[in-house]
C-alpha cells in the first residue's frame, strides 16, 4: 500500500512536472519537495503532491458596468491592450465580460446570449412582435422567443403552430381563447406573471384588454429551436388562399357571403376591447379539461437565503407538457448557485437587473456573458453554471426548460452527499469546509461576506 501510494506520487510528479512549462519548473519541484515531509506519505491530499498546478487565486470580478462614464478597455491585469480601432462603447459597457473576461474563460462555447434588442422588430397597426430562434442564436436548439406587444383591443389573430406555446405576461391583462380537438372551448384573462400554454396544433387567439390602458406586453417561448414566428398558421391567411367556392360550400352559402373577408394575412390588428365579464361561448362539448390558463402570479414564492424562487410545470399547470419554468429573483451580492440541468436546455429571460452566467462546457471550454432586462441567455442541459446578481438592485429572471417537470442538479448538495474523503482528494479542501456544506439545496445563495459586491 504505502510502495503503491509512493510509486504514484512519484508518477503523478514525474508527469507534472515533464508536462510543465520550462519557466515553472524549479517552483513546481521545490513546491512539491516543501510539501513531502520524509516517511509521513499518508494519503491526504494536502499531503498529496499536486498532479496538475493548482488554480489561480485571481478574482475575476466584472471590471465596469454599464453606467460607467468612460469607454472600458480590452485590459484585465497584465493581459490585453487599450482598443485603437473604433470601439461600440454601449455595448462594452454591457459587456465587460465579453472584452475583457475572467480568466477562467478558455476555449470555444457557442454565442449564448441574445438581447431582443437585436432583433428585426414586426410593427403592425395595434401592436409588433420579435423573435429569436436558432438564426438568432444558434446555441439555442430545444427553445424560441417572441416578445409580442398588444395595445389595448389588438389581436395577434386565431392561428396555429406546430410548437408548443408558452406564455408569461410582463405587463397588462390578456384575454385568449382556443378549442380543442375535441370541440372543448376555453377563454380565459391573464393578469402579468401569469401564463398560458397552447399544444402544438390548437387553434387560440390573443387579445390585449384595456385593464392596462397601455394594453399588454407578453413573453412566448416555444418547445422548438427553429420555431419560426412568421410561418404560423394564420384564419385569414388561409382563408385568403383558399378557392372562394370552397370557402362557401364549406359554411353553406354563396361565395358573396364571403366578398368581405380580408385579401391576405392580419396577424396582429387592432380591435374594441374584450368585456371584463366576458366567457367562452356554451359548448356542448364542455370546457376543456386542463385550463391553458394558470395564475403563476398568485403562486406564493419560495424564500431562499439569497433570494426567491416559484417553479411551474406540469405537476401545478397539467396543460403544460412540455415546458417548466423557475422564476427567480437574486438580490445584489446573491448568486443561483452552481448547477446544471440532468436533460434540458435553459433559455433564461431577464425582467430586471444584472447578471452574469459563465457556461461550462467541458473539456476546459467555458465562456461568460452579462445579462441585463430584456436579454435571453441559453445554456445546453450539461452545461455548469451560476446566476450571480452583478447589479446593485434585485436581479428577476426566468428559467424556461423544454420538459415536463422542472429539474437540476446542485453542486454543493451533490458535494455535501458523498463521502467527505472522496471531495477532499478532489478538491483538497479542509475537512471543515467541506463539513458545512449544506445537504438541502439551496438555489439561490446569500452573498458571501468574505467578497466584495458589485
Ligand atoms: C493542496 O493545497 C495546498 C495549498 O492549500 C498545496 O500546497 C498542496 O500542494 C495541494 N495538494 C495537492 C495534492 O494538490
Ligand atoms: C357583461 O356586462 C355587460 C354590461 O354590464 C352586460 O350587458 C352583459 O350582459 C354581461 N355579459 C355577461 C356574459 O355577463
Ligand atoms: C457600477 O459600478 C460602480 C463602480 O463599481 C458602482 O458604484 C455602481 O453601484 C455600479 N452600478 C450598478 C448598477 O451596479
Ligand atoms: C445603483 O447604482 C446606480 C448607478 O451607479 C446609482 O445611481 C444608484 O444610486 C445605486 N443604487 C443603490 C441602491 O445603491
Ligand atoms: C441548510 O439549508 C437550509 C435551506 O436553505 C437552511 O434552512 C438551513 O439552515 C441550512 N443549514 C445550515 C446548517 O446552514
Amino acid at each position: 500500500m504505502l510502495l503503491l501510494s509512493v510509486t504514484h506520487v512519484l508518477l503523478s510528479l514525474a508527469a507534472f512536472v515533464s508536462a510543465a512549462p520550462a519557466g515553472t519548473l524549479s517552483a513546481a519541484v521545490l513546491k512539491s519537495s516543501s510539501t513531502l515531509p520524509s516517511g509521513t506519505l499518508s494519503a491526504t491530499a494536502a499531503d498529496a503532491s499536486p498532479t496538475v498546478p493548482l488554480a489561480s487565486d485571481n478574482p475575476n470580478y466584472p471590471l465596469w458596468n454599464d453606467t460607467v462614464d468612460y469607454a472600458p478597455q480590452p485590459i484585465r491585469g497584465p493581459l490585453g491592450a487599450n482598443q485603437l480601432g473604433p470601439q461600440n462603447v454601449p455595448i462594452d459597457k454591457q459587456n465587460p465580460d465579453l472584452l475583457a473576461p475572467p480568466t477562467t474563460d478558455a476555449g470555444s462555447i457557442l454565442n449564448a446570449k441574445w438581447p431582443f434588442a437585436l432583433s428585426h422588430n414586426r410593427l403592425n397597426t395595434g401592436g409588433w412582435a420579435r423573435q429569436q430562434n436558432i438564426q438568432e442564436l444558434p446555441i439555442a436548439t430545444q427553445l424560441a422567443g417572441v416578445d409580442m406587444r398588444l395595445e389595448p383591443g389588438a389581436i395577434r389573430e386565431l392561428h396555429w403552430h406546430s410548437a408548443d406555446e408558452w406564455a408569461y405576461i410582463l405587463k397588462g391583462s390578456t384575454q385568449v381563447t382556443a378549442v380543442d380537438q375535441n370541440g372543448k372551448n376555453f377563454l380565459e384573462t391573464l393578469n402579468q406573471g401569469d401564463l398560458w400554454y397552447f399544444p402544438a396544433g390548437i387553434p387560440h387567439s390573443l387579445q390585449a384588454t384595456d385593464d392596462d390602458p397601455q394594453g399588454c406586453e407578453f413573453l412566448l417561448v416555444f418547445d422548438s429551436g427553429d420555431f419560426n414566428e412568421d410561418t404560423t398558421f394564420l384564419l385569414t391567411d388561409w382563408l385568403a388562399h383558399v378557392p372562394k367556392e370552397v370557402i362557401a360550400k364549406n359554411f353553406g352559402t354563396d361565395i358573396a357571403a364571403f366578398d368581405g373577408i380580408p385579401g391576405q394575412q392580419l396577424y396582429i390588428f387592432p380591435s374594441n376591447p374584450p368585456p371584463d365579464n366576458a366567457t367562452a361561448p356554451s359548448d356542448p362539448q364542455g370546457t376543456v379539461p386542463e385550463s391553458f390558463g394558470y395564475r403563476f402570479s398568485q403562486v406564493p414564492a419560495t424564500p431562499l437565503a439569497g433570494g426567491t424562487v416559484k417553479i411551474a410545470d406540469s405537476r401545478t399547470f397539467k396543460a403544460a407538457k412540455n415546458i417548466a419554468v423557475a422564476e427567480v429573483t437574486v438580490e445584489p451580492g446573491a448568486m443561483r448557485e452552481l448547477h446544471w440541468h440532468p436533460t434540458e436546455d435553459e433559455w433564461a429571460f431577464f425582467l430586471e437587473g444584472n447578471a452574469r452566467m459563465t457556461m461550462f462546457g467541458a473539456a476546459g471550454n467555458a465562456a461568460t456573458f452579462d445579462f441585463q432586462g430584456g436579454d435571453i441567455g441559453y445554456a445546453p442541459s450539461p452545461y455548469g453554471h451560476y446566476v450571480e446578481n452583478t447589479g446593485n438592485t434585485t436581479l428577476h429572471y426566468l428559467e424556461i426548460f423544454h420538459t415536463d417537470i422542472f429539474q437540476d442538479i446542485s453542486l454543493r448538495q451533490w458535494l455535501a452527499l458523498i463521502p467527505p474523503a472522496l471531495v477532499k482528494a478532489h478538491l483538497n479542501i479542509s475537512d471543515e469546509l467541506i463539513d458545512s456544506f449544506n445537504k438541502t439545496k439551496a438555489t439561490v445563495v446569500a452573498p458571501d461576506p468574505y467578497l466584495k459586491t458589485f
